[in-house]
């Protein structure tokens, strides 16, 4: 696919108000400023197409964008903000739990990740919950420019090695949308999901 088109469709405030359950959906999730929005700026090859929240923790749109008709990108809030009160936090889990576990048209789960602080409790509850409801997921070490080729090596097969506890179907790459690292083999894993 050419994702270069990717356009904004809309933003919803909760998982409920998402349009229709209908087309293929391929959803990115990460803790708070693990960089999904520059991720799909990067993958989309657009300077400004998901905005980066300014205020943490109280803008919690969830933002829907097309590729094409029925294959749309879903940017999430970040979780994990400290900021934000704890009831807040739990309601916010407990929605992600169901999105993933009840969202039909959802296809993969992109986990962004920053490479230097990986798999944090609720990055493994995130994963946990794709497993279990039989999705595919894909790991993006992001900012992967702040380390050296060696650690990121490093740092890659380390992660690659603990997920290999979770089972299920996960990969694992590093990423950076500064450098375009791992830019075509996130594309690639969006093809095979958009058109198994
Ligand atoms: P929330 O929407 O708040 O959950 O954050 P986010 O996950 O969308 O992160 P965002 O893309 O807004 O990026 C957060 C910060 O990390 C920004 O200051 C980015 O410039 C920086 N950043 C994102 N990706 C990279 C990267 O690949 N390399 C480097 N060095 N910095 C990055
Ligand atoms: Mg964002």
């Amino acid at each position: 696919l050419n994702y270069r088109n990717t356009g904004f469709i809309t933003s919803a405030p909760t998982i409920r108000h998402l349009p229709n359950d209908t087309g293929v959906e391929i959803a990115f999730a990460g803790r708070s400023n693990a960089g999904k929005s520059s991720a799909l700026n990067r993958i989309t090859d657009q300077k400004s197409l998901a905005r980066t929240s300014k205020t943490p923790g109280r803008t919690q749109l969830i933002n829907m964008f097309e590729v094409i008709p029925g294959c749309n990108l879903i940017d999430l809030p970040g979780y994990g903000y400290a900021q934000v009160p704890l009831e807040m936090k739990l309601k916010w889990q407990e929605s992600l739990g169901e999105y993933l576990q009840k969202r039909e048209c959802l296809q993969g789960l992109v986990v962004l990740m920053d490479i230097r602080h990986p798999l944090k409790d609720l990055d493994q509850q995130m994963i946990m919950w794709a497993i279990e409801s039989r999705l595919p997921v894909l790991v993006l070490l992001t900012k992967a420019d702040k380390l050296k080729s060696g650690a990121r090596k490093q740092q890659l097969m380390k992660v690659r090695d603990s997920v290999k506890a979770f089972g299920g179907d996960v990969q694992v790459e590093a990423f950076s949308s500064l450098k375009g690292i791992g830019v075509d083999q996130v594309r690639r894993k969006l093809d095979d999901w958009f058109a198994p």
